[in-house]
């Protein structure tokens, strides 16, 4: 076999196979162009799927916690002012935090940025009345007025700093 057979033999197989592929790649695109308009409209994610998805890989699943990731069943945090609550889950936490007379000393990542005020409220309004806990529910309203309130900040907010915030009696 010389070079000139190899030729003529192997570009009918490469067209047909890049024929094949194109027709692939029509057929995919169709298929999801298709799947995006018969679909109904997206629906708001639930307070209990935001937290599968965006809390319970540390918090765990029941809020138990472990020992480097706070329990938020029972915790005072969840349980206590919402102001402190919203300011915690939108900017992060850093350094010491007692909770339920364990301290721990981790960084609790920012959501602010990930999740609408919509979502934060929901996620918030469900560890508030999950894991045993019986607090109130959190407004979107009270998480898009904290938001304001601190738009600029860049930086997790810490134990002594969230203590100096005023807190109304709603809790
Ligand atoms: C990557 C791990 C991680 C994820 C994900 C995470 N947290 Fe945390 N969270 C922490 C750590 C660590 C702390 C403690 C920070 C410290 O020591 O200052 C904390 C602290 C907290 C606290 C205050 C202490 C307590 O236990 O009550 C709350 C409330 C809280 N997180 C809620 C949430 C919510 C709600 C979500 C999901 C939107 C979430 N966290 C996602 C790691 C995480």
């Amino acid at each position: 076999m010389n070079h000139q057979t190899m030729k003529t033999v192997d570009t009918p197989r490469w067209r047909g196979a890049l024929i094949l592929a194109a027709l692939g790649a029509a057929l995919a695109l169709g298929g999801t162009a298709n799947a995006q308009a018969t679909s109904a409209p997206a629906q708001p994610r639930t307070g209990a799927q935001i937290f599968s998805s965006t809390c319970a890989a540390c918090h765990q699943a029941q809020g138990e916690g472990t020992p480097t990731y706070p329990p938020l069943a029972g915790s005072e945090w969840v349980n206590g002012a919402e102001s402190r609550l919203v300011r915690i889950v939108m900017h992060g936490l850093q350094g010491d935090v007692e909770v339920q007379g364990q301290v721990y000393n981790g960084a609790m990542p920012a959501w602010g940025t990930t999740l609408s005020d919509a979502e934060i409220a929901a996620v918030l309004t469900y560890i508030r009345a999950s894991f045993g806990n019986q607090s109130l529910p959190v407004t979107t309203a009270t998480v898009a007025q904290t938001r304001e309130a601190n738009a600029g900040r860049k930086t997790p907010w810490t134990i002594p700093e969230l203590l100096l915030i005023k807190v109304g009696d709603r809790k």
